[in-house]
C-alpha cells in the first residue's frame, strides 16, 4: 500500500503527468499566452472543454474581457516555449513578440491558433465557475484545429509522429516511449 499522508496543503504533483497545455487570449489588439496543466474535456454535446486559471493570472481578466479562449497542443519538442509562457506574465511584457510565437492565419478567430499546435481547441466562454483559489472556465468548442499527420485511426494521437508535451510538476516535462500504443478494445 502507498503512504498516505496527511498535509494541510498538498502539493498536487502526485495525479501528473498531464499535458501542458497552452491558453491563448486575444482581448483587442491584446494577445497574450500562458502555460495550463489543469484542464479537461467537459462535455460531447454540446462539444465543452474547461480550463482551470487562477485569478492572479493576467490571462484571467482578458478571457473573461475576450469571452473567448484557445486550448493549444504542442508537441514536446516545444517544452521551452511553455515553460516560458508558463513563468512569465503578459502584465510585464507581450510574451507573442519576446517569444517569437507564430500564429496561425484563421479568419475570424477568436483566440490565437499557434503555428506550433499539432491540436487546437477554439473556444467561446460560456461559464465560469469559482473552485478554491482557481476558476473553472468553461468553454463551447466553436472550432477544432488538427494537423491531420498528427492522428491516426479514429482520430488517436499517432506517437510514433508526435511526443507530446506531458508535465510532472515543479518544472519538468517528459514525453511517450516510442513503444507501440496497447489497443484493448471492449468485447
Ligand atoms: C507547466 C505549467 C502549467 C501551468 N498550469 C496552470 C494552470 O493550470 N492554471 C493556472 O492558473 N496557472 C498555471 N500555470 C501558471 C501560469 O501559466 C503562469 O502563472 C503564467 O505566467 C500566467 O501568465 P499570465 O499572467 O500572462 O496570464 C502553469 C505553469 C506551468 C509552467
Amino acid at each position: 500500500m502507498p503512504e498516505t499522508k496527511r498535509t494541510p496543503l498538498p502539493h498536487l504533483n502526485h495525479f501528473y503527468p498531464t499535458v501542458a497545455a497552452v491558453v491563448t487570449v486575444r482581448c483587442g489588439d491584446r494577445l497574450n499566452a500562458m502555460a495550463c496543466a489543469w484542464h479537461s474535456a467537459l462535455s460531447f454535446r454540446p462539444p465543452l472543454y474547461g480550463v482551470l486559471i487562477s485569478p492572479k493570472r493576467f490571462s484571467y481578466s482578458l478571457i473573461i474581457e475576450a469571452g473567448a479562449f484557445a486550448v493549444n497542443f504542442l508537441p514536446f519538442e516545444k517544452a521551452e516555449l511553455i515553460a516560458a509562457v508558463g513563468r512569465n506574465s503578459g502584465r510585464d511584457m507581450d510574451k507573442f513578440a519576446r517569444f517569437g510565437i507564430a500564429v496561425r492565419p484563421v479568419p475570424d478567430a477568436l483566440a490565437p491558433i499557434l503555428q506550433e499546435a499539432y491540436a487546437a481547441y477554439e473556444c467561446r466562454l460560456v461559464a465560469r465557475h469559482t473552485c478554491g483559489d482557481h476558476d473553472l472556465f468553461v468553454g463551447e468548442i466553436v472550432r477544432s484545429h488538427v494537423d491531420k499527420r498528427a492522428f491516426g485511426e479514429e482520430s488517436v494521437l499517432d506517437v510514433g509522429r508526435v511526443r507530446p508535451a506531458l508535465y510532472l510538476g515543479a518544472d519538468r516535462y517528459v514525453t511517450t516511449s516510442n513503444a507501440p500504443p496497447r489497443h484493448l478494445p471492449g468485447r
